[in-house]
């Protein structure tokens, strides 16, 4: 193609030639006068034709086979051969052939009869040769014209299937709008996206699938967030983008929209996880350092206590209260999961076996408890205290969301959760659990209140009935545990809370620990304490001091190794887990073995700390006191260490 024009269609340029020089092109001379011939010849190629001659019918035919002529220009009478039924003939051969009939001045009829039969023009003999260039010139004009219209029309063609093919295969929804509103066309993908067969969206107004009219002020903003309806009424979240096109004098609006519900509920429960952790770093925090503060207030009351009695009222106010201030610290520290748990290998269908009688007496009379239990339920590895604290608070909740009375079941099963279904929980990961769930027939929750349920000190109960830390120690227990918790509920419709914990195949190898009696008291051994917060320190020396033992004290791990160097006797090191100056408890505890190898070993510690457990230091045959603890917990964790019996959990 010579000199080429550029004519726009959207994105797709189509490229047409432009009209050639209508003096060149090739010219078939049909006539049966040879002298004729030669002379249109001598006239046609000084002016740029290039030119072949027939004398009749059969040779015109076979010329146009292998000459491929643009025009062919016919005498009406060809001898024998009649040269308006040639016009056909060739014109079949070749399609877009021109012809030009050559007649007598006299033979008028013969000419409009060629013109009906497919003539392009006429011309009358004898022939003016400013009137042949015109017409040829006429024709490779007319023929240029149709060859581009083909090319266009080719060009658009393509255009139009490219731009079939991309609205058919984008996976966002394109919709294009009218200036009132009404829906021009539909895409697959918004066909899909709304429920909607496109007949059926076709000239509605757009309201029909989203609550935001498209207007002209949202052309080419970027994107905005609107909430789609889709035909069997779910509520889609979409981004929307508005762009404008004029087609010929008519402006329409083309929406493009993307369907954002899966990732709106991904950011949502990412910044519930998010909430949770920072809320559980503050709280744990609070948490921890008011427990020393508990620890040394409930120490020294029992103290007190041993000298001015045990009825003495004031000691009794103050060791119920710190006793209560200590479960508050505990469920705060159980949300933080840094609660130092005394996991066991257990069959939570027993533990709930043993747990029937407290709840019947725990809640209303009428609330009718059912528990279903398979037999065949795996086993988990959990607190037994705090798995039962964690039931404990979900039936309470259930009682008071069902004043009136209703229904409480507790149910304990197997389910395994694949991949999938665990990217559609906060904080799952796959893997085979052990659900138990507690479901009531109460009051239900609003949207707004079980999107915070979790939430520590949350409470829709009055000041005093609720302290919104149920919930949150439930929660925190089960993610603790390896597993996480889940809430359904509606207004009116009751509430199910379903914990996942995770299986384990070991069988329980913990012994229990003896029943509460009397302190047991030391039999002549010496135990070196090691804690850097002082006054907890003071109180351990008082409390071990109290029980009998022999007592030697240092505030850091370097001072303890160098009292366990020089002193002669030492049975026992009562050790913090988290000490400053460099070295943890652990290791202090892993150097003195060295020289001392039948060292007996009990560590205290204000909450689970998860550098040391995760490095192990804690993993072998570790035995771990919760702070704050009794008096009479230390006198029996004691007992227990000095006999060399491996703790709640611990291995052998
Ligand atoms: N079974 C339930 N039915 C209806 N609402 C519930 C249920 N369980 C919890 N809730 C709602 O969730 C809130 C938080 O519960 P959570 O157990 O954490 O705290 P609380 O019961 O208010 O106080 P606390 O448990 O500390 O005494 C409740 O105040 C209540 O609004
Ligand atoms: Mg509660």
């Amino acid at each position: 193609m010579k000199d080429a024009s550029a004519q726009s269609n959207g994105d797709t340029t189509i490229r047409v030639a432009a009209v050639a020089p209508s003096e060149h092109g090739k010219i078939l001379l049909v006539d049966d006068d040879p002298d004729f011939l030669s002379s249109l010849s001598d006239l046609l190629q000084p002016e740029g034709y290039e030119v072949a001659v027939a004398t009749g019918a059969k040779s015109a035919s076979s010329a146009t086979a292998e000459f491929e002529p643009d025009v062919a220009l016919l005498d009406i009478k060809l001898g024998t051969d009649n040269g308006i039924e040639l016009i056909s003939t060739l014109k079949q051969q070749r399609p877009g052939l021109a012809c030009l009939i050559m007649t007598g001045y006299a033979d008028m009829e013969s000419a409009v009869r060629a013109l009906r039969e497919g003539a392009d023009d006429f011309l009358t003999k004898p022939i003016d040769p400013i009137n042949l260039i015109r017409a040829l010139r006429r024709c490779r004009q007319q023929q240029e014209l149709e060859r581009r219209n083909r090319e266009i029309v080719t060009a658009l063609k393509s255009s139009e299937e490219r731009m079939r093919a991309i609205t058919t295969n984008v996976a966002d929804a394109l919709v294009t709008i009218d200036s009132r509103g009404l829906i021009e066309s539909v895409n697959p993908a918004a066909v899909k996206m709304f429920g909607y067969e496109s007949s059926e969206l076709i000239g509605e107004n757009v309201a029909r699938l989203v609550d935001e009219e498209i207007r002209a002020e949202h052309v080419g903003k970027g994107p905005r967030e609107v909430n789609g309806t889709r035909k069997d009424g779910e509520v889609l979240e979409l981004e929307c983008t508005v762009g404008e096109a004029w087609i010929g004098s008519e402006r329409v609006f083309i929406g493009v929209m993307r369907d954002i519900s899966e990732r709106k509920r991904l950011e949502a429960q990412l910044r519930q996880t998010q909430k949770m952790e920072a809320m559980g770093q503050l709280t744990g925090g609070v948490a921890h350092d008011f427990n020393n503060l508990l620890g040394v207030i409930l120490g020294n009351a029992e103290l007190l206590e041993d000298q001015v009695g045990a009825e003495d009222p004031y000691v009794q106010a103050v060791i119920r209260a710190a006793g209560r201030g200590s479960e508050l610290t505990q469920r705060l520290l159980a949300f933080s999961r840094l609660k130092p748990l005394q996991p066991r290998v257990l069959k939570p269908a027993q533990l709930l076996g043993g747990m029937s009688d407290l709840l019947t007496r725990t809640l209303g009379e009428t609330i009718n408890i059912q528990f279903l239990t398979g037999d065949d339920t795996w086993r988990i590895e959990a607190d037994p205290a705090q798995l039962e604290s964690a039931l404990l608070n979900l039936a309470i909740n259930s009682d008071q969301a069902m004043p009136e009375g209703g229904k409480l079941t507790i149910e304990v099963g197997n389910e395994t959760i694949d991949r999938r279904r665990a990217a559609g929980i906060a904080d799952a990961v796959p893997g085979r659990y052990v659900t138990i769930t507690v479901t009531d027939t109460g009051a239900g929750m609003e949207p707004k209140v079980l999107a915070r349920a979790f939430d520590p000190f949350f409470t829709t109960k009055s000041v005093g009935v609720g302290s919104g830390l149920g919930l949150s120690m439930v929660y925190g227990f089960a993610r603790q545990s390896g597993g996480f918790a889940v809430i359904e509920s509606e207004l009116g419709q009751g509430t199910t809370v379903r914990l996942y914990l995770p299986q384990v195949e070991a069988e329980s190898t913990a012994p229990e620990i003896g029943s509460r009696t009397d302190a047991p008291r030391a039999k002549g051994e010496t135990v070196l304490v090691v804690e850097d917060n002082l006054e907890v320190l003071d109180l351990s020396v008082t409390l071990l001091e109290s029980l009998g033992y022999k007592v030697l004290s240092a505030s850091e791990g370097v001072r303890a190794l160098e009292i366990l160097e020089d002193a002669p006797k030492i049975d026992l090191i009562l050790s913090d887990v988290m000490l400053p100056g460099g070295l943890l408890g652990p290791e202090v505890v892993q150097r003195a073995k060295r020289s001392r190898p039948d060292l007996r070993v009990l560590f205290m510690s204000g909450y689970a700390d998860a550098t040391a457990r995760s490095s192990g230091l804690l993993a072998e045959g570790a035995t771990v006191l919760n702070k704050p603890f009794r008096r009479y917990d230390l006198a029996c964790q004691l007992r227990v260490a000095m006999a060399g019996i491996p703790g709640p959990g611990q291995k052998a």
